[in-house]
């Protein structure tokens, strides 16, 4: 197996804002992140993704960029980043930027220009249009956080685009000139050293150039996100984006070189069959982030084999990579989404599925959703769309809890957005109790670097026989491991015997390699016990 970094290595998210405050001032920091490198590293995760450093308005924490290569003061500063950067690959650590090619801040100087005049020459580095004969905005296109997708500009008569906040407007992917400004920040920051990027939103880059209406949703109802009344095929997956993102893979592959690849994964709402298209010939992402688990709203045994082979096959049918992701900042915490009961189970699936997993920070001790007071209320989705409870991301954005402190070890003062419980559920407390979720963590990315099977061989679902479990194998040069796990509350035992390998017919036993329970020892294939929820990792004979 020849593996590059970013298919056998394990990517944790850092939200900057929430992961370590070091100048009190109650948002996290670059210097905070590199104080916690040695803790990172303990990990056993091999690539480090920060969300938006860059200078910003903060309109949407850093989504909305005023400056694509420079950091923003609240974070820190160039040098900062450098520091980081060292630190990180002096410990082995990769570390991914995250791009916002699609829309810049309002307060980006390119927008200052574009909206100065019509005639102004980055005019159409943004989607300008002209009012609907009644004035009003020139399609029906809304944005992500509620509300239309156009704000009119006073000053030169015309509406501007923009999918998320008036904020963020869209930058025009089909002016070259545009393209090659985006490029350039790649080409900024790999030649700082970057190993990578997150790319966001990368599947709304191309845009119909003819604007027409998008069509209602038949199966939008009420309570769902409002964006969702409408079919984006105007605006999401035009096929020109693969061409784009393809520009953007060349610049990646200038800086790469045999063994060492730079890579980019890219943010990708879409199904099954269309995300699969996003790894082009090889020519497009290393990784279309796989959000399936994410939004699956049967976690079962049996809708994740399903999921889990569908995509397995999708994967290899395109000659792709696969990935696997549980949590982000834009999704509630799988903790409290799945149960905590299935928990375990669930970190297991994600680091043992084939394919590169990426971890959202604090899911590894166990952090659950926050319940947001009002006054405390943070995130312009969740502002914008009040009569939602959904629309809202802070509850998972909260800070990192590294002890039982006031501020949980996060910061001085009061933090940002407030802080879950942190009297257990805290980084310390964990690393002195040898069954925490934080070692257990740390006992499957161990598992996962030591065993080829783990990290890089194939894959194959089971029938187990119940249909609380979800079974499957993994092997390599004739090395199986079997991962067991079982998403509903009773103890089971499964007759397993038919699938000891021929040439040890006789020795049905297996060889416990990890338990979500800490079992150890072995079990018999005829009657492998399998308890309440339980995640377990057996070594096939
Ligand atoms: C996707 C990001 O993950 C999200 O946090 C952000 O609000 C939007 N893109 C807009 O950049």
């Amino acid at each position: 197996m020849d593996l590059q970094w970013w298919q056998k290595g394990v990517v944790y998210q850092i939200y900057p804002r929430s992961f370590q405050d070091t100048n009190g001032d109650g948002v996290g920091d670059l210097p905070g992140v590199t104080r916690r490198l040695d803790y990172l590293a303990s990990l056993g995760v091999d690539a480090v993704w920060l969300s938006p450093i860059f200078t910003s308005p903060m309109k949407d924490f850093g989504y909305d960029v005023a400056d694509y290569e420079d950091v923003d003061p609240l974070f820190g500063s160039l040098a900062d980043f450098d520091e980081l950067l060292a630190g990180a690959h002096a410990r082995g650590l990769k570390v991914m930027l995250d791009l916002v090619p699609n829309h810049s801040s309002d307060r980006h100087r390119w927008f200052l220009e574009s909206r100065a005049s019509r005639d102004n020459p980055k005019r159409d580095w943004y989607v300008w249009r002209d009012p609907a004969p009644d004035g009003g905005p020139p399609n029906n296109w809304r944005s992500f956080f509620g509300g239309g997708a156009w704000t009119f500009d006073e000053t030169t008569g015309q509406y501007y685009l923009h999918q998320f906040l008036p904020e963020q407007p869209e930058l025009n992917w089909a002016n070259p000139e545009v393209r090659a400004a985006l490029l350039g920040a790649m080409r900024f920051w790999l030649t700082r050293g970057v190993d990578g990027f997150r790319v966001d939103v990368i599947w709304l880059l191309g845009k119909h150039g003819e604007f027409p209406d998008e069509p209602e949703n038949p199966d939008w109802r009420e309570g769902h996100m409002e964006h969702g009344r409408l079919l984006h095929v105007h605006t999401q997956d035009l096929p020109e984006t693969h061409g784009y993102i393809r520009e953007m893979r060349a610049v990646l592959d200038e800086f790469s070189r045999p063994g060492f690849e730079r890579m980019m994964v890219g943010e990708i709402y879409l199904p099954l069959e269309k995300l699969v298209t996003y790894y082009g010939k090889g020519d497009e992402c290393h990784l279309p982030f796989n959000f399936l688990l994410l939004t699956m709203q049967d976690f079962s045994a049996g809708a994740v084999r399903d999921l889990a082979d569908r995509y397995d096959a999708a994967c290899r049918e395109y000659d792709g990579w696969p990935n696997w992701v549980l949590g982000n900042h834009d999704q509630h915490r799988f903790r409290t989404k799945f149960g905590v009961e299935r928990y375990r189970a669930a970190q297991t699936l994600l680091l043992t599925l084939r394919g590169t997993p990426t971890v959202y920070y604090g899911d590894e001790i166990g952090m659950e959703n926050v319940a947001i007071p009002p006054g405390r209320a943070q995130d312009p989705s969740g502002l914008r769309q009040k009569d939602n409870p959904e629309a809202s991301r802070d509850p998972e954005r909260t800070p990192m809890q590294w002890d039982a402190g006031a501020f949980a070890g996060f910061s001085t003062v009061e933090p940002w957005l407030p802080l879950g419980e942190h009297a257990s559920v805290n980084v310390e407390a964990q690393e002195a109790d040898p069954r925490s979720d934080l070692n257990y963590f740390r006992a499957l990315t161990l598992l996962r670097r030591q065993l080829p099977e783990l990290h890089g061989g194939e894959y194959v679902s089971l029938d187990a026989g119940h249909e609380d479990v979800f079974a499957f194998v993994r092997s390599h040069a004739g090395q199986r491991v079997l991962v067991l796990l079982n998403f509903g509350a009773g103890d089971l035992t499964l007759d397993l015997s038919g699938h000891a390998s021929r040439a040890s017919a006789h020795a049905e036993r297996a060889h416990v390699l990890l338990s979500s329970t800490w079992r150890e020892g072995h079990e018999e294939l005829g009657g492998v016990r399998l308890g309440g929820y339980e995640a377990l990792l057996l070594r096939l004979p």
